[in-house]
């Protein structure tokens, strides 16, 4: 484990349901309480993620509800989602479209942030789009801007026809992993297969949805795409070599990987 011992407190204080920072002043936790910690710390020692265990993942300013059939999200998304809301502050009821939205994480996230967003939220699987549905009803009733979810495809030539030219952002964090590469237990055996491999070189899906955003984007409209480290070359290359985008810049996570590739509809 990367984090035993924080894993461990996260999974007590979700049996106890109380904040981690709470347990320092515990006298003493209940025996039913303490063999169901044990059972967890089992499961998180077979390699089960910790959000599934929780069923929840925190993301930016939300609690998303996560577990088996859905993309658990990761901190270094969280910047991205940054990204779109720097695009559009100070804009009113900009349009934005998140493909490949998963739990909805960036989607919601924008909501929350920038009220009056119109954030269409895409996701190609069934079984992830439960959960997708789940989040976004409990944000909406929370009182943040609704967001429309779709079940659709982001390569699919008739997506979101309606909306051809008129986009603010089109955000993905799309699969991206290339075929046969080596994941930790955690990502192989639990994140469903759709939201990793991504082809050859990790790029297929990516192909895809560049003339799906150049599409939807109006002129000036931005794209953000969210890569893995080896693929701060690579995918700029992709995006320059389309055709429909200036401004191509690569943009480095908190750790100083190469995260995320952003540019603007010519
Ligand atoms: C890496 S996950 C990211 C999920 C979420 N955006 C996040 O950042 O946590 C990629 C997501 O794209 C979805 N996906 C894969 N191929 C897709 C496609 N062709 N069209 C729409 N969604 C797709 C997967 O099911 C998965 O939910």
């Amino acid at each position: 484990m990367e984090s035993p011992r924080v894993d461990a407190e996260l999974l007590l204080a979700a049996v106890l349901a109380v904040p981690r920072g709470r347990l320092l002043t515990l006298d003493a936790v209940p025996a039913d309480a303490a063999d169901r910690f044990a059972a967890l710390v089992a499961e998180r020692a077979s390699r089960v993620p910790l959000q599934h265990l929780t069923g929840s993942a925190a993301f930016r300013f939300l609690e998303l509800s996560v577990g088996p059939g859905v993309f658990v999200p990761r901190p270094e998304t969280e910047l991205i989602a940054g990204w779109v809301l720097d695009r559009i502050a100070g804009t009113d009821r900009p349009r934005v479209v998140d493909l490949g939205t998963g739990s909805g994480a960036i989607a919601l996230s924008v909501a929350a942030e920038h009220p009056g967003a119109r954030v269409v939220a895409v996701e190609a699987d069934p079984g992830a789009v439960e959960w997708t549905r789940h989040n976004a009803a409990v944000r909406a009733a929370a009182g943040d801007t609704p967001v429309e979810v779709l079940i659709g495809d982001m390569t699919d030539p008739g997506l979101l026809r309606d909306l051809d030219g008129t986009v603010d952002v089109v955000v993905s964090n799309p699969p991206y992993v290339p075929d046969g590469a080596r994941l930790p237990r955690e990502v192989a055996d639990h994140d469903p297969p759709l939201a990793l491999w991504g082809g050859p070189d990790g790029l297929d899906v990516v192909r895809g949805l560049l003339r799906t955003a150049a599409r939807l984007l109006r002129p000036g409209g931005w794209l953000g795409i969210e890569h893995a480290d080896q693929q701060g070359g690579s995918l700029p290359a992709v995006v320059r070599a389309h055709g429909a985008f200036d401004e191509v810049e690569d943009h480095p996570d908190l750790a100083g990987r190469p995260r995320f590739t952003t540019a603007r509809r010519a």
